[in-house]
């Protein structure tokens, strides 16, 4: 069995019955935007955020889930799939989930716009149910991925970035949304409020492996359905590159950030910085770094009761970072 199957049994039902609710929750009568959410849909993701709702959801309550899972599950989607058409216009990108970016097929201006029609339908969703514990959660987690996005922007014109603001970006722009995810699915189950913090808590540490895998893939030239190799073009400094910054002496500090300053466009001294990177032992720091998250969230996981569906969360645990996209 592929690993994704294997996290996806206990919960197959479920992730079929959402697959129609998330369709149904995007539906317009504005044409271009029907085409648009027609392409969104036919080009899905992994679809990790719901199945960490209703893998927590399933274990704080007993294997029980209830429409709020399921709307938690469909907001939650809706504003990842929000924020990645956002992002692409940010970081310049032409190329999600094996085929053209929003932005590549339609521009920039229409991409802005599909991304907040999808954040409001998000948020519109708990609104018309009036789930504002869900609605609270998933806000502060927006709130959050915005100032990381932008702190990142700020740090990548300064070129000034130290270990510790990477791991304030990364878990401000990724970590919060997964820690949202599994406070969503215990809250939505009517949890208690230490099982719902202890959720979040999981939920933030497992996300911050996820994005250090996301910023390797990009020193990778793999199929992975996005352009890799575009941090660096977009001077985005990840763990990687700050470690080797830190191993540096002076004259090969002056190189890289003179490189990344002003040859951040050109293919061949990417490629370089990319190689100086894997010479200093900045990929392995990067590892080492991103299984000690693996290894922290698999410890949280403990306290829970064995069950399938934490047997199931173990193997997305192990996923988030074996995966190959
Ligand atoms: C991509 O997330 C954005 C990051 C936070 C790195 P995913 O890798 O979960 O994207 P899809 O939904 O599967 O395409
Ligand atoms: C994560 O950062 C993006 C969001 C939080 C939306 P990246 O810019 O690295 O994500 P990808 O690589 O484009 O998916
Ligand atoms: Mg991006
Ligand atoms: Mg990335």
């Amino acid at each position: 069995m592929k690993p994704i199957e294997r996290i996806k049994a206990p919960i197959r039902d479920e992730m079929d019955i959402f697959e129609q609710k998330f369709k149904q929750s995007m539906q317009t009568k504005v044409p271009l935007l029907n085409r648009i959410m027609d392409y969104i849909i036919r080009r899905k993701g992994k679809q990790m955020r719901p199945m960490f709702v209703f893998l927590t959801a399933k274990i704080v309550s007993d294997g029980k889930v209830n429409e709020r899972t399921y709307r938690g599950a469909s907001i939650i989607e809706l504003i990842h799939t929000a924020t990645l058409v956002h992002d692409d216009v940010v970081d310049d990108s032409n190329k999600r989930r094996g085929f053209f970016s929003i932005n590549a097929l339609w521009k920039n201006k229409i991409a802005v716009l599909v991304g907040d029609y999808l954040l409001s339908r998000g948020v519109l969703l708990s609104v018309d149910h009036e789930d504002y514990d869900i609605l609270q959660l998933i806000s502060t987690a927006v709130r959050e991925m915005s100032e990381g996005e932008l702190l990142q922007i700020e740090k990548a014109r300064k070129l000034d970035i130290t270990e510790e603001v990477y791991f304030d970006i990364i878990r401000q722009k990724t970590a919060s949304l997964i820690a949202s995810c599994t406070a969503i699915g215990a809250a939505s189950v009517n949890a208690g409020k230490t099982t719902i913090e202890k959720m979040k808590h999981f939920g933030e540490t497992i996300g911050l492996a996820f994005q250090i895998k996301d910023d390797l893939f990009d020193y990778t030239d793999d199929k992975i359905g996005k352009p890799t190799g575009i941090d660096i073009k977009e001077q985005k400094m990840t763990l990687p590159l700050i470690y080797a910054l830190n191993q540096s002496d002076k004259k090969e500090k002056r190189w890289l950030i003179n490189s990344i300053k002003n040859h951040n466009k050109s293919r061949k001294r990417v490629k370089e910085v990319i190689a100086f990177v894997k010479a200093k032992g900045g990929i392995e720091y990067t590892q080492q770094k991103m299984w000690e998250y693996q290894q922290k969230a698999l410890e949280l996981l403990h306290e829970f009761p064995d069950s399938e569906n934490k047997k199931a969360l173990e193997f997305m645990i192990n996923y988030v970072v074996n995966r190959k996209i």
